[in-house]
């Protein structure tokens, strides 16, 4: 990859490397080493990347340009840098360091199993009665063939509705319904990606776009993004634009999964310029958008600010209603959806009319029904992180102002031997490794508060049980496949 970080951004990211622990004990330049192999491993400054030139980085931390040469190459000879001369240096892991990211094995289910893995809610009450009412429409679709590769025209209406009403005018033909918004991005890639082509993700981001990503064959660069204040770095996120020139970049600016995020409004205007700028289509998520919490504004949605058919928006029922409808969509200019139906014909022609049935009636009632999960998430996220703060005082965590997940800095690079351990006590997590690349996040942990407080409460229990006796946990025996999501 192309991209190079530039003295002034990578002392920005170092913050306060000079006062971090131990500090005192090592010199100069171990500890700035020490710092750069700290942001490699959170996923903040990602692999492949030029570092500053010597001299640069030696003027930024105004420090000597000896220290930095020392660092840099303590960070060689760890296996971190990787510098030819005349060239530069570039960030990598030593070879050995590399956690799979992927494989759905966990243990049989199990009732006392606690599933922190998944960051989905049940149902909401009023499914039973919406499909009730979808059977009675079924009829007035009944003497055609039932194929709507669009999705049928009720939903569409109402789902371009929804964008309406968030200040975006659409119009039916702008959308497109798909069996979920994983569907949804798969359809996308086909379309908008070659095998091989460049694509920017946030670091962490949700593992089953990873895995999206990875069957295009993309080729992947990375975002990192902070776990504390606003998550995005702009110069650094349109930096990589600018110079990357990734063919899309895919981003999820609303309760970000993992870390709960929502991008500035001012953010989004720039992203879609530079975006434009540089020949890159913005490829949107927004399966959180309904899920704000605390009374949060949302800033407009990204795709207010294009001119050029440059967003593409993606998002569907499974966070706010709920996942086993199968529902989702894309908003496209009508072009794009059209090509997006024709792909669509070769995968699965359709998505099932009774489903979009059940989703109309669904929407219908959104008010109720969103308002009601939004007190519901507020109130387990607060259980979340008051059980946190009294049982696990060491972990960071900020609270999301929405979405269904907070992401959790850990007291050590823990992550997946606390997934391991916790699964002995009856806890499935999603360690930080998921939700990136090449093994990094081990420091962070995902915790969604989708399940009844009483239970997350539990879960944090025995997770602070495992926390301080990891070393003995034996290994999981792993039987069924399952999904994180
Ligand atoms: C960011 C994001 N995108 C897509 C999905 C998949 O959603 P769906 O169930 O609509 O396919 C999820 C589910 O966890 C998600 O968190």
């Amino acid at each position: 990859m192309t991209s190079q970080v530039r003295g002034v951004q990578l002392a920005r990211l170092l913050g306060q490397w000079h006062a971090l622990p131990g500090r005192r004990r090592s010199p100069d330049y171990a500890a700035l080493a020490g710092a750069v192999r700290g942001l490699l491993a959170d996923g903040r400054l990602p692999l492949g990347v030029r570092l500053p030139a010597e001299r640069e980085l030696a003027e930024a931390l105004r420090i000597s340009r000896t220290t930095v040469t020392a660092a840099y190459r303590e960070l060689r000879e760890t296996g971190h840098l990787a510098s030819r001369r005349g060239a530069g240096s570039w960030t990598m892991l030593p070879g050995t360091h590399r956690v799979a990211s992927t494989g759905l094995w966990t243990p049989l289910d199990d009732r006392d199993m606690i599933d922190l893995g998944v960051a989905a809610l049940a149902a909401p009450p009023q499914l039973v009665p919406a499909a009730r009412a979808a059977t009675e429409d079924l009829p007035r679709y009944l003497g055609g063939a039932g194929y709507h590769p669009t999705g049928i025209i009720e939903l569409r209406e109402a789902v371009a509705r929804s964008y309406t009403e968030r200040g975006l005018p659409t119009s039916p033909e702008q959308i497109m319904v798909t069996s979920g918004t994983q569907h949804a991005l798969d359809l996308v890639l086909r379309l908008a990606l070659s095998p091989g082509g460049g694509v920017l993700v946030e670091s962490p981001t949700y593992p089953n776009a990873l895995a999206a990503l990875a069957a295009r064959r993309a080729r992947i660069t990375t975002h990192g993004l902070a776990a504390d204040g606003v998550g995005w770095d702009a110069d650094l996120l349109l930096g990589s634009i600018r110079q990357g020139r990734p063919k899309l970049a895919y981003l999820i600016p609303e309760f970000q999964n993992p870390t709960g995020h929502l991008m500035a409004a001012e953010l989004r205007e720039r992203l879609v310029g530079a975006a434009h700028a540089a020949g890159t289509d913005l490829v949107i998520d927004e399966s959180f958008v309904d899920l704000p919490l605390d009374g949060t504004e949302l800033p407009p949605p990204v795709a207010t600010f294009d001119r050029h058919s440059r967003v593409i928006s993606i998002g569907g029922m499974s966070k706010p209603y709920w996942g086993g409808l199968r529902i989702g969509w894309v908003r496209a200019s009508a072009p794009q959806v059209q090509r997006l139906a024709a792909a669509r014909v070769g995968v699965d022609m359709a998505s099932p009319v009774l489903d979009q049935l059940v989703a109309v009636h669904l929407l219908a009632d959104a008010p109720a029904i969103v308002a009601a999960r939004r007190t519901q998430l507020a109130a387990q996220r607060d259980a979340l992180v008051g059980a946190l703060a009294e049982r696990l005082p060491d972990w960071r965590v900020t609270a999301p102002r929405g979405g269904v997940t907070l992401w959790a800095e850990l007291d050590g690079p823990v992550s997946s031997a606390l997934a391991r351990a916790a699964e002995e006590v009856g806890v499935r997590l999603a360690p930080g490794p998921r939700f990136g690349l090449d093994g990094t996040l081990e420091r962070f942990l995902r915790l969604p508060f989708t399940l009844p407080a009483a239970d997350l409460v539990e879960a944090v229990g025995r997770l602070a049980a495992v926390r301080y006796d990891l070393d003995r946990a034996g290994r999981p025996q792993w039987r069924e496949p399952s999904v994180i999501a």
